[in-house]
C-alpha cells in the first residue's frame, strides 16, 4: 500500500529496500556465529512472523523454527509489563541452540519474561534478534544480541508491526501520526 494512501501514517522510517539489506547483513552476522551448528529461530506471533522469514531465508546455517504467542498486559503508559504465553511452542529446546525473534524491544517486559521462561527450558545457548530497538523506553535491561535498527520514540507499523491489528502486511516500516486525545 502506498504509504500516502493510509491517512494515519506519517512518514516512512525505513523502505523496503533498506530493510532488505539490513536483514541481508544481520543474517551473515548470524550465519557466521553459527558457523558449524544448526539454529532454532524461535519467534513471537504475530509480529515477528514478517521480519523471521525473510531472516530465515538469508541464514546459511540449517534452520529450524518454532512460534509461540503471548498475551501482554503492558502499556505505553509504563506499568509493569505482564505477560503470559497463549500458545507455546511445538518442540522441546533442550540441548538446542536458539535464537529468539523479535519485532521490537521497548520496554523490555516481554523480553525478560520471555527469556526467563525459555532459559528454564535448557537450551543449549540462548541468544536475542531484534528487528527495531526502542532503547530511549527500555526499563528492564536485557541482552540484544543481533538488532537491525534503532528506532526514535514514536509508535510505528509494518512489516509485522500493527496498530490495532492493521498494517502488519506493509513492506516498509511507517511512523504513525501522534493521536489526538
Ligand atoms: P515491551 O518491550 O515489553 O514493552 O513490548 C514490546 C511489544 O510491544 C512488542 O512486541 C510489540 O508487540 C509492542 N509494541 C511496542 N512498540 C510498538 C510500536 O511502535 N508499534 C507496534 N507495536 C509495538
Ligand atoms: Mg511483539
Amino acid at each position: 500500500m502506498n504509504p500516502s494512501s493510509i491517512p494515519g501514517l506519517d512518514r516512512v522510517l525505513f523502505t523496503e529496500e533498506q530493510i532488505d539489506a539490513r536483514i541481508r547483513e544481520v543474517a551473515a552476522e548470524i550465519t557466521r556465529d553459527y558457523e558449524g551448528k544448526s539454529v532454532k529461530l524461535i519467534g513471537v506471533l504475530k509480529g515477528s512472523v514478517f521480519f523471521l522469514t525473510a531472516l530465515a531465508r538469508h541464514i546459511e546455517v540449517p534452520v529450524e523454527i518454532d512460534f509461540l504467542g503471548i498475551s501482554s498486559f503492558s502499556n505505553r503508559s509504563g506499568a509493569p509489563g505482564l505477560v503470559r504465553i497463549a500458545k507455546d511452542l511445538d518442540d522441546s529446546i533442550e540441548g538446542e541452540d536458539v535464537l529468539l525473534v523479535e519485532d521490537i524491544v521497548d520496554t523490555g517486559f516481554t523480553l525478560r519474561y520471555l527469556l526467563q521462561t525459555l532459559a528454564g527450558r535448557a537450551p543449549n545457548s540462548l541468544s536475542v534478534c531484534t528487528l527495531l530497538d526502542r532503547h530511549s523506553r527500555r526499563i528492564v535491561q536485557t541482552p540484544v544480541k543481533y538488532r537491525c535498527f534503532e528506532i526514535p520514540d514514536r509508535f510505528v507499523v509494518g512489516f509485522g508491526l500493527d496498530h490495532n491489528q492493521l498494517y502488519r502486511n506493509l513492506g516498509y516500516i511507517a511512523v504513525m501520526k501522534p493521536e489526538r486525545t
